[in-house]
């Protein structure tokens, strides 16, 4: 096998970005109150904000989306889409939704009620917004090895198992509704959970009757990573793994913006009969009817061929060689990052980058900044914004789009990231200027602190 390992497909479609100038991208950020969110996406060079709904969709799914059945009821792309996910996933009913987290209220509005307990490796933050809203506790249960940006373990996403089993003692398995694993840990550095750890979480569920459930956004990648470094596995296919690992659960939440290869759309898995009724239910007061839920014809479609082709091997080969280059070249400059690189996204830990600012002063907000600054690229703060004083880390997340950015591009964001290193000691903290009573990341004001 060749060493180069190149993009898996060829490009149709050109969409141009476009060059800004540093006095330019000085004034745009201050009109955006430091907030990369509040930034026009046209004033972005490179844009690696998220992962979810970004991605390049296939000729074979563009062929999909022209076969779209617009049926308000039983249309026949809703049965493309259900033995699609039935076919990889497994479970008895699969329920569409607009996106993960429409998915997410839906669960926690139907199994948790105030007072319950639902522990998770981490929840990612609308998953802890909607276990929070119903006025559930999210207990992040992962392993100690997944806080520590510098350790190495293959399996950083995996959940502490005696944690967990101790946790639901202590609180009663009663309030505990459901356990949840979030296959790759995307808060946590965008870290597998390993097939062991599957085995034995489900065990400890078995254990106290609960039910596993997964979140399910990036099963593809984590199914890589396990024929990668888990023994046993190297001759499986990404598909087959997959296919074991969800047989250890009861259902999942999926984002089909992630590893669903589409631009829009999600679904829920149960194999409870009771519940899945019940969502249903209230799937039609919010979303739509249960054949649609929210989402068109076509996107069914296009999911149901990109849930395959986030399965093969090629992608996904080129998908973690790609994201793995960009972490280690700038590792190997002195640049920390959440080791080792994750699935879909190369995480700066920003707490090591910028010592000099504390985590009240929001480092990951001000690193996110200054990156735009030097070179039009936005990027993520997951930290003290994101998570207020629970957050563990300052992290910025640079996400990969699946199929959208080639080689140079990664390269030019290697070489921006290393002018940054070279000037951080000049870089200032952040201070709130406005937040919103929840998920304040999204639309925070923020100034730099006068120097
Ligand atoms: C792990 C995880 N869970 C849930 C979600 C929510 O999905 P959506 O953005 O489709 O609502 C995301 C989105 O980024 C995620 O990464």
């Amino acid at each position: 096998m060749p060493r180069t390992i190149i993009e898996p497909f060829r490009i149709k479609s050109v969409e141009p970005i476009r060059w800004t100038t540093r006095a330019e991208r000085e004034q745009l950020l201050r009109a955006a109150h430091y907030n990369l969110f509040l930034l026009p996406a046209d004033d972005v060079l490179i844009d690696l904000l998220t992962d979810s709904g970004t991605g390049a969709m296939s000729t074979h799914q563009w062929a999909a989306v022209m076969e779209g059945d617009e049926s308000y009821a039983g249309s026949k792309s809703f049965d493309h889409f259900s033995s699609s996910v039935r076919e990889i996933f497994g479970y008895q009913h699969v329920i569409p939704t607009h996106q993960g987290r429409a998915a997410e209220r839906i669960l926690f509005g139907i199994m948790c009620k105030k007072g319950d307990v639902v522990p998770n490796n981490t929840h990612f933050d609308t998953t802890r917004a909607n276990v929070e809203f119903v006025g559930a506790e999210a207990v992040d249960c992962v392993i100690p090895e997944g806080r520590d940006p510098r350790c190495n373990h293959p399996f950083k996403g995996n959940m502490d198992v005696a944690a967990l089993d101790e946790l639901i003692q202590r609180a009663g398995p009663k309030r505990v509704p459901l356990v949840m694993l979030t296959v790759t840990n995307n808060s946590g550095g965008g870290q597998p959970v390993s097939m062991e750890n599957v085995r034995q979480v489900s065990e400890v569920c078995r254990k106290h009757g609960i039910p596993l459930y997964f979140d399910a956004c990036r099963f593809a990648e984590n199914s890589y990573f396990i024929k990668l470094r888990e023994s046993g596995y190297a001759t499986k296919s990404p598909k087959q793994i997959a296919q074991e690992m969800f047989g250890y659960g009861d259902g999942c939440t999926m984002s089909a913006k992630k590893d669903g290869m589409a631009n829009i759309g999600g679904f829920l898995c149960t194999n409870n009969d009771l519940l899945a009724q019940q969502e249903k239910d209230l799937l039609i007061l919010t979303e739509g009817y249960p054949t649609y839920g929210g989402l068109a014809g076509r996107d069914l479609e296009a999911i149901a061929v990109g849930l395959r082709e986030a399965l093969e091997e090629d992608y996904l080969r080129y998908r973690i060689a790609s994201t793995a280059y960009l972490g280690n070249h700038v590792a190997e400059r002195g640049v920390p990052i959440v080791q080792r690189p994750g699935g879909h996204a190369v995480y700066l830990d920003a707490r090591a980058f910028l010592p000099h600012i504390p985590p009240s002063q929001f480092p990951g907000v001000a690193l996110g900044a200054e990156l735009y600054l030097e070179g039009g690229i936005r990027s993520v703060e997951i930290g003290t914004l994101m998570f207020g004083a629970a957050a563990k880390m300052d992290l910025v997340r640079l996400a990969i789009p699946r199929r959208v950015y080639t080689q140079s591009h990664i390269d030019y964001v290697v070489e921006i990231i290393l002018e940054v290193w070279k000037k951080r000691e000049s870089i200032r903290g952040m201070k709130v200027n406005y937040e919103a009573p929840f998920l304040r990341h999204f639309t925070a004001r923020l100034e730099p602190i006068a120097g």
